[in-house]
C-alpha cells in the first residue's frame, strides 16, 4: 500500500502522465462471488436493472489477483449484435485483450442492447442503457478489485454511439472513451455532457451508414469540455492513410481524432497495410492512464 502511495507520488511530480491516482473498488480483497471465470461464456450473467431482466459477459484477466485494482472496460456492440457477439471469439471485445498483457490487466464488459427497430442496439429508452451500465459498474465493483479512476468504454457504430453517451451521462466517473463510427442521436440526447472525459474517437471519411459529419460533433464537445485549443483536424482525401489529431488539453483529458478514408467499419486498414489500426490506438489511448 505504501509503495502504492509513493508510486503515485512520485507519477504525479513526473506529471507525464494523465494520473489521479488508484481508487480501489469495494469488491478489492474479497473473494469474487458473482463474477467467476464462468461469466466469460454464455450464458453470461444477468441483472435486474430499470425492472426488466438484462445480459452482460465479463472476461477476467489471467490469474485474476483480487489485491490489483484493474482497469474496467465496456465493450459495447454494434446494432444487430449482443454481448455474445462482441465477446466471444479470437478479436472478442474489440480485440484488446490481445494487447493488454497480464501485468497490466483489465476486466472486460459486454453487455446486451435492448430491442429496437432495427434490431438489439443501444436505443437507451428513457435512459435506460445508461441505467444498465450504472448498475453493472455496482454490480461488477462490489465484487472485483477494479480502479475506479480507470474505468474506459469503447465500441463501434451503435456501441460508438452508446459510449458517447456514457461519456455525457457519466462525465467523469469514467476515465476514457473511445468512438469508432459513432453517432451523436441514436442513443438518445447527449444528457448532462458538460464533464471532460478523455476522449478518442475515430470516423471514416466516406462512411454511408452514420456520416462523419455526426462524428466531428461527437468530437467537438469533448474538444470543448476538455478545455483543448482549437485545431483544423485535417481529413485523408482518397487512398490516403489515416490522419490522427492530437489536441491541446487540459492534461488529465487528453482527446485524439481519427480520420480515415473508408466506410463504416471497425476495422480500417491504411492502404498496403495488412491489419487495422483501430485495437492498437485504442489501447495506445487507454494505457496512458494510470
Ligand atoms: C505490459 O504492458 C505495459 C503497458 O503496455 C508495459 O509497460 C509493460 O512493459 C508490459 N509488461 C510485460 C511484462 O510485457
Amino acid at each position: 500500500m505504501l509503495s502504492n502511495i509513493l508510486a503515485g507520488a512520485l507519477l504525479l511530480l513526473g506529471a507525464a502522465q494523465p494520473t489521479l491516482g488508484a481508487k480501489p473498488s469495494p469488491g478489492c480483497g474479497k473473494a469474487p462471488k458473482i463474477v467467476t471465470a464462468a461469466a466469460a461464456s454464455p450464458p453470461g450473467l444477468t441483472i435486474t436493472s430499470g425492472g426488466a431482466r438484462r445480459q452482460y459477459f465479463v472476461k477476467l484477466p489471467a490469474n485474476y489477483d483480487n489485491t490489483h485494482p484493474y482497469r474496467l472496460i465496456f465493450a459495447m456492440h454494434p446494432v444487430g449484435g449482443s454481448g455474445q457477439q462482441v465477446s466471444q471469439g479470437a478479436g472478442g471485445y474489440y480485440n484488446l485483450p490481445n494487447l493488454i498483457n497480464d501485468t497490466v490487466g483489465a476486466i472486460y464488459v459486454a453487455p446486451t442492447g435492448t430491442q429496437g427497430g432495427l434490431g438489439v442496439g443501444w436505443w437507451n429508452n428513457g435512459g435506460q442503457d445508461i441505467t444498465l451500465v450504472k448498475d453493472i459498474i455496482k454490480e461488477v465493483e462490489d465484487d472485483l478489485c477494479i480502479d475506479q479512476n480507470l474505468r474506459f468504454s469503447t465500441g463501434f457504430s451503435h456501441g460508438g454511439a452508446m459510449s458517447f453517451i456514457l461519456a455525457c451521462a457519466l462525465g467523469k466517473e469514467l476515465r476514457a472513451v473511445a468512438v469508432l463510427s459513432g453517432s451523436p442521436q441514436i442513443s438518445g440526447q447527449c444528457p448532462g455532457g458538460t464533464e471532460p472525459v478523455a476522449w478518442y474517437s475515430q470516423h471514416g471519411t466516406r462512411d454511408q451508414v452514420l456520416n462523419i459529419a455526426g462524428g466531428r460533433q461527437m468530437r467537438d464537445r469533448f474538444v470543448k469540455n476538455n478545455g483543448c485549443a482549437a485545431k483544423e483536424a485535417k481529413e485523408p482525401a482518397r487512398g490516403e492513410a489515416h490522419i490522427k489529431t492530437v489536441y491541446e488539453c487540459n492534461k488529465d483529458y487528453p482527446t485524439t481524432f481519427v480520420a480515415f478514408d473508408g466506410d463504416h467499419t471497425p476495422s480500417p486498414r491504411d492502404p498496403g497495410a495488412s491489419s487495422t489500426f483501430s485495437d492498437k490506438f485504442t489501447w495506445d489511448f487507454f494505457k496512458q492512464f494510470t
